[in-house]
């Protein structure tokens, strides 16, 4: 006997997750997230552009400009977090065989379009791996330099992450990020939590007939912590800040930093 069964669209398996309890509860919040993201990948790249009206672009290439400073005879980049690949590509399109490239992520929808991109560019020095950066497959001291593209908050423990990317980055090797923060000051206290509400609402109506599609960016941002508090976690885990550079009073920022050396 066939049975016509209607298949329910990712997004819409979404409302089955109550939000609000996968972002206070840290053992469940990578279920929401990795499903999350699986279900708006092949519109997420479109998204990113026109929810920023465009400055992720320039945001990114101020990342891709310090990562290739940083390696400019060569050695091991890692984009964690990568996605869909905007940074793991450029970088290797940039720096060439010199460099090699990894690229990894936790949602194997995610990791489709980067490799689809990457084959369509014809990038042959960058590896996309699926793991998570709160436990990275990579040697200890085996990298260079670590670039995170909205990651960490994503996370459910970006101190572990923080730890994990210490132990994989060689001494002095160089750690940048790019993410939301609160804002620390009005308007943009007001005024960002509100636009990223109303506009993720009306992206997710119009692309996926479903409001709360990018509702999670929105309330991802209220029980996080400021641009200052990062760079507070960062130095008390080994690293020194070398650079932090912000927009919207602190909700958008770009942290540089390095791993300290140990003394002998
Ligand atoms: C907002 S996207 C950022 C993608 C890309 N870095 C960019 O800048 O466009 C966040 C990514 O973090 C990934 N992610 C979430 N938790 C993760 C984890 N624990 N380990 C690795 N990746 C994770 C998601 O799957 C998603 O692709």
């Amino acid at each position: 006997m066939t049975r016509n069964r209607r298949t329910r669209s990712p997004i819409r398996s979404l409302r089955d997750l109550d939000l609000d309890a996968h972002l206070r509860d840290p053992t469940i919040k990578q279920r929401y997230v990795t499903t999350l993201f699986d279900a708006v990948a092949r519109r997420y790249d479109r998204f990113t552009r026109w929810f920023s009206f465009g400055m992720d672009r320039g945001w990114k290439r101020e990342m891709v400009d310090r990562v290739v400073a940083s390696v400019a005879h060569g050695g091991t980049v890692l984009d964690l977090a990568c996605g869909t690949g905007d940074l793991a590509l450029a970088v290797g399109q940039r720096c060439g065989l010199a460099v090699k490239v990894i690229g990894i992520d936790a949602a194997p929808r995610m990791l489709d379009v980067a490799q689809d991109r990457c084959r369509a560019a014809g990038v042959v020095n960058v590896r996309w791996v699926r793991g998570d950066m709160m436990a990275i497959p990579l040697p200890r001291s085996s990298v260079d330099v670590v670039t995170v593209g909205y990651g960490f908050r994503n996370t459910p423990d970006y101190g572990r992450a923080i730890d994990e990317i210490g132990r994989v980055l060689r001494p002095e090797g160089v750690l940048l990020s790019l993410d939301f923060f609160k804002p620390t000051r009005h308007p943009w206290k007001l005024l960002f939590p509100l636009y990223l509400t109303v506009a993720g609402r009306l992206y997710g109506w119009l692309w996926h007939r479903e409001p709360e599609a990018y509702g999670y960016i929105a309330r991802s941002i209220t029980p996080w912590i400021t641009a200052g508090e990062f760079e507070h976690a960062l130095t008390r885990r080994g690293f020194i800040v070398q650079q932090m550079s912000s927009r919207f009073s602190g909700g958008i920022a770009i942290h540089h930093a390095e791993l300290i050396a140990l003394a002998a």
